[in-house]
């Protein structure tokens, strides 16, 4: 019998996303696994099912999709009835978000589920074709920079006509990782002047490698594994008065510093936004984790003193045809080495990419912080 691979529709609100697209199906076929899809799980994202290849096989019912399934791939997690739909023993994979939904990893440990998080591989340079926090960041900074041209008062580009000569606009772009550095190249590519700002130092030469200008301030903050510390109240005070300034001088600013784990930092305060001329927009991308502006309201635009601040949840997912694109492949390289040739399951948990991002295997939470966060510490 070959493994099962099932890949539903999203039911979660708002996403568009699908966890497979027909390339990245084909791979699945040639590795010898049978492909079952809900029946118009891709039409969110317009890939639709007569794009596939004609042995994957179409499902009518939602959960009994689940029932006997091997590996279930998904965008966002499992809720309580898909996790209670699944067979013991059952592989689900997706972004997981365990400290989001506690009682889904309670769910999956109690069925003896194995489920890996994608949001938890390692950022290792062997990791990078499985990285999904990269890919759908890449996707965010991307639609920020568009959605910062179609908010704004003002063209992006220079403009020389008969009717005169249009100034291009001034963008800021604060917080320089995969998405800020996706933001500047659009920005940019959109015929802005842009500046970036991190507390990284590495960032700066990263910046200014798109033809951006790097904001120069006396903060640095490196923390482990290539990201940031978070800052302490008295650095936090000293960063948000002394980008204040900067950031009065732009027309449009996007946001999209995060720590991991942490609550987005507040950047932007009501008083430097109520020093910034009308029309300012300011595209805050952290808005998942709270915001990088006190003003914003998550998921939500709303105006301050003539100032537009836009504060968009699940971005990846309004770009849905590319983000899947991306998302499947990122799968497929994931899944891919636990596939023997003879087409069966193999999974080396000596592996550092596969034994970190596990949730739950076996009835455990494998993942530590996940673990003490369900367990209150016990192991
Ligand atoms: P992220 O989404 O956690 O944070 C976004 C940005 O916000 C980061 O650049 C961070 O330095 C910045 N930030 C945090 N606090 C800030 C503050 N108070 N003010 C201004 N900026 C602030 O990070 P992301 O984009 O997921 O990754 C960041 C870095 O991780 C990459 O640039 C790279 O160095 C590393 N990385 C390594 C990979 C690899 O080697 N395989 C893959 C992906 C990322």
């Amino acid at each position: 019998m070959p493994i099962k691979l099932a890949v539903p529709k999203e039911i979660t609100p708002g996403e568009r996303r699908v966890a497979i697209e027909p390339g990245v199906a084909d791979r699945y076929l040639k590795m010898g696994l049978e492909v079952v899809l809900e029946k118009g799980a891709g039409d969110a994202a317009y890939i639709v099912d007569s794009d596939f290849p004609e042995e994957v096989k179409f499902a009518e019912d939602h959960l009994a999709l689940y029932k006997d399934a091997d590996i279930i791939l998904k965008v966002q997690p499992p809720t309580e009835d898909e996790i209670d739909a699944m067979k013991e023993g059952a592989i689900v994979i997706g972004m997981m978000q365990a400290w989001k939904y506690p009682e889904r990893v309670r769910r999956l440990q109690e069925k003896r589920i194995t489920s890996f998080a994608m949001e938890l591989i390692p950022r290792i340079t062997r990791a990078q074709s499985m990285d999904v926090l990269s890919s759908q960041a890449s996707v965010a900074g991307y639609k920020a920079g568009i959605m910062g041209a179609d908010l704004s008062c003002r063209f992006f580009p220079m403009l020389t006509t008969a009717a005169g000569t249009i100034r291009p606009a001034t963008v800021m772009v604060i917080g320089a990782g995969v998405a800020g550095l996706q933001a500047i190249a659009t920005a940019k590519r959109l015929g802005a002047i842009v500046s970036g700002y991190d507390v990284r130092s590495a960032t700066k030469e990263q910046v200014e490698s798109l033809g951006a200008k790097f904001i120069e301030l006396s903060i640095k903050a490196e923390g482990e594994g290539g990201y940031a510390r978070e800052l302490t109240p008295e650095e936090l005070k000293q960063q948000q008065a002394e980008l204040a300034d900067h950031m009065c001088k732009h027309d449009v600013i996007i946001t999209t510093a995060a720590v991991p784990g942490r609550p987005a930092p507040k950047i932007i305060t009501r008083e430097t936004v109520e020093r910034m001329r009308p029309g300012t927009v300011i595209v805050d991308l952290a808005a998942e984790s709270g915001g990088n502006c006190e003003l914003s309201q998550p998921g939500e635009t709303v105006e301050h003193n003539e100032v537009i601040i836009h504060a968009p949840l699940n971005v990846p997912s309004q770009t849905p045809l590319h983000a899947s694109e991306m998302y499947a492949k990122n799968l497929l390289n994931f899944l891919s080495p636990m596939i023997t040739e003879e087409g069966e399951l193999h999974i080396n948990w000596d592996d550092e990419v596969i034994a970190d991002s596990c949730l739950t295997f076996e009835g455990e939470i494998r993942h530590e912080p996940t673990r003490n966060q369900i367990e209150g510490g016990a192991s």
